[in-house]
């Protein structure tokens, strides 16, 4: 949209992105964060409002040249804003993230679902924060500070940011802007790498956070690393309902679980396609569709996303997400088949 054009700046009321349904949206804007981290700005394409609590994730549809992949993505931008959402990607490993670098331009689409999950201070309120980092693990307390700044909640919150060297702190420089509008926001960065380098342990936490004690801790980082300050908070006295933590690394996900050799065996049927699979009462019904080799979409493989959601026209399963689907939804007869076993015999709608 051109500066000159007085519909890019003005304010109207939108319609509401509708949450529950794989929808375009086009990319506004990209810009580099640093040297391997990329902001993309997106919007829908009819004008409706992406709704969103700070903390919430996309799933994003990627076609890549071998095909498309389901990729989450944190929404970092503000949720006070009405005029699209940002993602920051990391360049890695992998063809997810290096083909949205290489082709989500302005102008080009993206199918996206969402905004899922439950992380961030609507789920974990509390009156001081401990926000705690590594790597892209900061968008989700971005969106946090960013809406904090934006509608003038005064958050008392430490936000510990590890990156390799100073070059990679993600918004570095954005955060020192936003200590003026928050002025209780202290910002400890720590690399890694170079001068000032440090190890980011339960030592190093405690000293630079010394009342974790008496803050709602939030992490996002790596695995390891959440592990690591899980034990430290659970350590230094941080209730477990004041810990909150998500990741996108999901290098061990159900779908490998090996089913108990005695477990009883129940029949999946995809009615659309007319294909018939076992699958152990002990295994998750996406691990048998892909013992199976059928196609369905997933993602988290967690109960996060919300991307392998599936009406079950009959059947009983046990299953214990992590927000990705709602409770309502559950009601009209969806399941999650990433974290749901079967009890019965099971017929989905693919
Ligand atoms: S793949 Fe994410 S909820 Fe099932």
């Amino acid at each position: 949209m051109s500066a000159a054009d007085p519909q890019a700046w003005g304010t109207r009321r939108r319609r509401r992105f509708a949450p529950e349904t794989w929808a375009p949206l086009i990319c506004k804007g990209v810009w580099d964060e640093t040297a391997d981290v990329r902001t993309f700005l997106l919007a829908t394409a009819d004008g409706s409002r992406i709704e969103h609590d700070p903390g919430q994730f996309m799933t994003f549809r990627i076609d890549t040249p071998d095909g498309a992949v389901e990729r989450c993505y944190t929404i970092a931008s503000s949720a006070a804003r009405d005029g699209g959402i940002e993602i920051t990607v990391k360049r890695q490993d992998g063809a997810a993230s290096g083909h949205l670098h290489d082709t989500l331009t302005p102008g080009a689409s993206i199918t996206a679902f969402g905004p899922s999950g439950r992380f961030g201070p609507v789920a974990w309120p509390g009156l001081k924060y401990a926000l705690i980092t590594a790597g892209s693990g900061v968008t989700p307390m971005l969106s946090m500070l960013r809406t904090a700044a934006d509608r003038g909640i005064d958050v008392d919150a430490v936000l510990l940011q590890v990156s390799p060297t100073d070059a990679d702190m993600i918004a570095a420089e954005e955060i020192a802007l936003l200590k003026r509008r928050l002025p209780q926001l202290v910002h400890i960065p720590i690399p890694t790498r170079g001068a000032g380098a440090a190890r980011p342990n339960a030592e190093l936490l405690t000293s630079l956070i010394p009342d974790m004690a008496e803050r709602t801790v939030l992490c996002c980082g790596p695995q390891p690393f959440m592990e690591m300050v899980r034990s430290t908070a659970r350590d230094a006295g941080v209730p477990s309902e004041s810990y909150g933590e998500e990741s996108f690394d999901f290098s061990s996900p159900e779908t490998e679980i090996t089913p108990a050799a005695d477990a009883r065996l129940r029949s999946v049927t995809f009615a659309r396609s007319g294909k018939v699979f076992d699958c152990a009462e002990t295994t998750t019904i996406l691990a048998a569709v892909k013992a199976a080799g059928l196609p369905l979409p997933s993602s988290c493989a967690r109960g996060m996303c919300g991307t392998c959601k599936t009406f079950k026209h009959s059947g009983e399963v046990t299953m214990a997400h992590e927000g990705g689907i709602r409770q309502r939804e559950i009601d009209r007869g969806f399941i999650l088949p990433c974290v749901s076993r079967p009890l019965t015999d099971i017929v989905l709608d693919c």
